[in-house]
């Protein structure tokens, strides 16, 4: 089989740096290659010793730019591109107010396939590879979501958001057709070529328990998937929560009650935890996902990644577009540093970098498959250049170190930063956009 070989800067992982000193956990080689066979990496190392081992591999020179695996977005909703950056609510108005209307039209299988399209440009533009999407209520903007992703070759997420309360009529499904909806898009998608179907209630105020009961049976009966929704988002939220589910012990035991807590489950947000809370997302090995810039842009509170990481929980990285504020996994490096900063820790820029891809790929459960640059791994990656705009060049320019070198690129850097996407072991063709 054809071989290819990528020469520039590379970066991989050797350990968890929020667990090891970031300098001993990624491994820099300035003069780095990553070997291609097929749809896999083969080899990763020295340019030298590869170039000399395979002599038969095409060579792409990507001279001093950074080759990273793709980016792996752990939280986003596809149908909420259209109305990203729309001012001015909290979370519940700007459902009710943006997100809900305009998922209403993802009924029309020609909208919801456009707006996939539009999305996955967007995302691959922004150097992301994953991503694991919300869809809506309609079975069709799964299929819309999966079949688009599936054209492209990418490996991705999606599962049929479930509501059915509290949504405007048109938006409501019920226990049994989610159930029964859920389970049909699971028998069609999942684990076909690269795609996953992910069991997704929306959040507790929108299902009843009767629907999260039987999301609960679903699971149970293909505990292999994952299972996603949202936690502790907003105090507001919170509280009402507390109204709808007087017996719960707390927001997670209105998920816990219904066997919706365990390894593969996927909470987004996850910020007003109470200590029984954090105890029981540990003990169950269940994920966190940070999504900074939503959480900023709707005012909702700053992660606590200090801490959680130090209870060992298992977290990732999320734009959660579009109550985020961005399609780029760098722009939410940089949100989730300024957040650490304004609780009082300055994450490394090595841990930014793990986030955006190994620490969210661990996430969804798929760290042995994508996240980094690993004989084996899928071939997904990501070339940055590092000196993409006069600022960042400028800046860049008096680097003395490989941290110092990416961290303007982190902090300031978009889309024109992001030379080369390679999905699958193809290279995607150049624009990504139209
Ligand atoms: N909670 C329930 N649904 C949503 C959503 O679409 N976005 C965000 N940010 N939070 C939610
Ligand atoms: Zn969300």
């Amino acid at each position: 089989m054809a071989k290819t070989i990528i020469t520039g800067q590379t970066l991989r992982f050797a350990a968890d740096p929020f667990h090891a000193p970031p300098e001993e956990a990624v491994l820099h080689e300035r003069q780095g290659a990553v070997v291609l066979q097929g749809d896999r990496i083969l080899a990763v190392g020295p340019a030298e010793r590869l170039l000399a081992e395979h002599p038969d591999a095409t060579r792409v020179d990507h001279g001093a730019a950074l080759i990273l695996p793709g980016f792996v977005d752990a939280h986003v909703h596809y149908p909420q591109t259209a109305i990203i950056a729309s001012w001015g609510k909290r979370l519940i108005d700007w459902l009710n107010g943006y997100t809900f209307p305009e998922e209403m039209r993802f009924g029309d299988p020609a909208y919801a396939a456009e707006i996939a399209r539009r999305y996955l440009d967007l995302v691959l533009a922004n150097g992301t590879t994953t991503v694991c999407s919300y869809c809506t209520i309609h079975p069709e903007s799964v299929d819309a979501f999966l079949a688009e992703a599936q054209a492209r070759g990418l490996r991705a997420y999606a599962g049929k958001t479930c509501m059915d309360r509290n949504a405007p009529k048109g938006l409501r499904d019920t226990p049994q057709s989610a159930h029964d909806d859920s389970a049909a898009l699971l028998a069609r998608w999942h684990g076909v070529d690269r795609l996953s179907y992910v069991i997704t209630p929306r959040f507790s105020p929108t299902s009843s328990p009767e629907q999260l009961e039987a999301l609960g049976a679903l699971w149970a009966a293909h505990p292999d998937c994952l299972m996603q929704t949202h936690l502790s988002e907003q105090t507001e939220e919170c509280a009402w929560v507390a109204e709808l589910f007087p017996d719960a012990r707390d927001y997670l035991d209105t998920y816990e009650r219904f066997g919706l807590v365990g390894p593969g489950a996927v909470f987004g947000h996850a910020i007003h935890l109470g200590q029984r809370e954090r105890d029981r997302l540990k003990e169950a090995d269940a994920s966190l996902v940070h999504c900074p810039t939503s959480n900023s842009f709707i005012g909702s509170g700053l992660f606590d990644m200090a801490g959680l990481m130090a209870e060992g929980q298992r977290i990732g990285l999320a734009t959660d577009t579009g109550g985020g504020s961005s399609f780029s996994m760098l722009r939410t490096m940089a949100a989730a540093y300024e957040v650490g900063q304004l609780r009082g820790t300055a994450l490394h820029p090595a841990q930014l970098i793990w986030l955006a891809t190994l620490g969210s790929a661990r996430a969804l459960r798929a760290d042995h498959l994508i996240g980094d640059l690993a004989p084996g791994m899928e071939a997904d990656l990501v070339v940055l250049d590092l000196a993409s705009t006069e600022a960042i060049a400028q800046r860049a320019a008096r680097a003395e170190t490989v941290w110092e070198l990416l961290f303007p690129t982190i902090m300031m850097g978009d889309d024109r930063a992001i030379r080369e996407v390679w999905s699958g072991g193809r290279r995607l063709p150049r624009p990504y956009t139209r």
